[in-house]
């Protein structure tokens, strides 16, 4: 067998491996832990000081991630964080799982994986294996990060492999936590597809080799795209049907009981997170580049980033059935994350909204259980904590992200009207709730 494939076996089965995670973050906190939890030692790379503050704290700042889950971690002696890249020295795989964002006009932003992996390159061990799991344009390994490694005079396949490995965590999904979630791997050659392969085999029972790191960086861009496009088309039949007088939630609803050829998605106001509203536009740029224009990601984006307005516009039109204008109408947002239970504010839609109802001249406030100040741009808020005397006190009620936990029967007990864009209501009490 050869000698690093040998060698990394043996690291494995005698628990002597050791990873490092670069950014431990959404994606990369979990899947340290996931190692951690199979005595395998992980140093974590964080240069965010709070975050790196909050861990030393043993306090946790990822919803996925209870502090006792944090603190039964570290006291293993299996996992320690650091600032300090030379103190990836010894490790034998490399993760690296950092923000990929947009800048200017909707292009890739992908200086946050080139400077951590120049400064990982710079410390890394000969015969290491570097994996990257940020999501991003197709080519990247290849074209991006190999040329750093070689600029250092590292040889693929003879001082270092490297791979591309898409993570996939759907962040507060309980049924499918990091170890669940089956793994695609693609590495700059057979071998590095087969160490990695070896690595992720530690905590996940399905790892899936694929025959480049392109088609892995490839195969996330299809998950999320998809995602996208069927969100967009459900957002516009969802507008479609309002104008037929059509219940687009009892279609959905009863289309879903065909067992095959359909999966249901929702419409909403937007959506938000560091994935679906950015990825797709990684893949739109790159195709850009061999002269393809993809009107399917442009359009399902185009009809998705209008929804915030949709809403607003709805809002406005249930206000005026009431014989209210939305101009100094007090309007209370519900939930202001992108998604349900999870404290990330990144690209959310009630952003949006809460924007395009103060153009409008709406006065807005929010709350939110695990939000208690909003801070953004011109926004400055406190999150209002509820009783029945200050729910009356609103001429509107927006249910923008569906939290649990909220006290829903009081709301609806005590709102002088409720907008409910994510079905909340299962559109019952219609004299009082009006659904998207
Ligand atoms: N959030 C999700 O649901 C999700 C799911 C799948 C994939 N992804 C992808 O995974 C990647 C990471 O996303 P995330 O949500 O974890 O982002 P995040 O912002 O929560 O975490 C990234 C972390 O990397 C740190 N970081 C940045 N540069 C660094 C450096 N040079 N050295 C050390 N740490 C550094 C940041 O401080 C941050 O804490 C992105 O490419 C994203 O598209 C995200």
């Amino acid at each position: 067998m050869d000698k690093f494939i040998l060698d990394l076996s043996r690291k494995i089965k005698n628990k002597k491996l050791e990873i490092a995670v670069i950014g431990l973050g959404y994606v990369g906190f979990p899947l340290a832990l996931e190692f951690v939890r199979k005595r395998v030692m992980v140093t974590g790379l964080e240069i965010d000081r709070d975050r790196l503050k909050s861990i030393i704290n043993r306090i946790s700042y990822i919803s996925d991630i209870s502090n006792q889950e944090l603190r039964a971690s570290l006291d293993s002696g299996y996992f320690k964080a650091s600032a300090e890249f030379s103190d990836i020295k010894n490790a034998d795989v490399i993760m690296v799982c950092v923000p990929t964002p947009l800048k200017g006009k909707n292009l890739p932003d992908i200086s946050f994986i080139k400077s951590a992996v120049k400064e990982a390159a710079l410390h890394i061990k000969k015969g290491a294996l570097v994996i990257l799991e940020s999501t991003t344009y197709p080519g990247t390994t290849e074209e991006e990060i190999l040329p750093i490694f070689e600029d250092r005079g590292f040889t693929h396949g003879k001082d270092f492999y490297l791979c591309f490995s898409p993570e996939r965590i759907d962040p507060g999904n309980k049924k499918f936590p990091v170890h669940k979630i089956p793994k695609v791997v693609g590495g700059l050659s057979l071998k590095a597809t087969r160490l990695a392969m070896l690595v992720y085999g530690i905590i996940i029972k399905q790892v899936i080799p694929v025959s480049s790191a392109r088609c892995a960086e490839t195969v996330k861009l299809l998950e999320n795209t998809y995602r996208l496009i069927n969100i967009g088309l459900i957002d516009e039949l969802s507008m479609m049907a309002h104008k037929m007088k059509i219940d687009i939630w009892e279609v959905v609803g009863a289309a879903s009981t065909k067992p095959f050829g359909f999966m249901p998605f929702y419409p909403g106001p937007g959506v938000g997170g560091h994935c679906i509203p950015k990825d797709p536009l990684y893949l739109h740029w790159k195709a850009k580049s061999f002269g393809f224009h993809s009107r399917f990601i442009s359009l399902a984006s185009n009809v998705i980033n209008y929804m915030p307005e949709y809403i607003v516009k709805r809002v406005e039109e249930a206000l005026n059935k009431r014989n209210k204008k939305i101009k100094n109408a007090k309007i209370l947002i519900m939930g202001v994350t992108y998604k349900k239970d999870i404290k990330d504010l990144r690209k959310s839609p009630s952003i949006d909204v809460i924007n395009s109802l103060r153009r409008h001249g709406a006065i807005v406030a929010y709350s939110d259980p695990i939000i208690p100040y909003l801070k953004l741009n011109e926004i400055d808020l406190k999150s209002v904590v509820l009783n029945a005397g200050k729910i009356r006190k609103f001429d509107c009620v927006l249910i923008a992200t569906d939290h649990s936990g909220v006290d829903y029967p009081g709301l609806l007990k005590n709102a002088k009207l409720i907008f409910d864009s994510r079905n909340v209501f299962r559109g019952k009490h219609k004299e009082k709730v009006e659904r998207l």
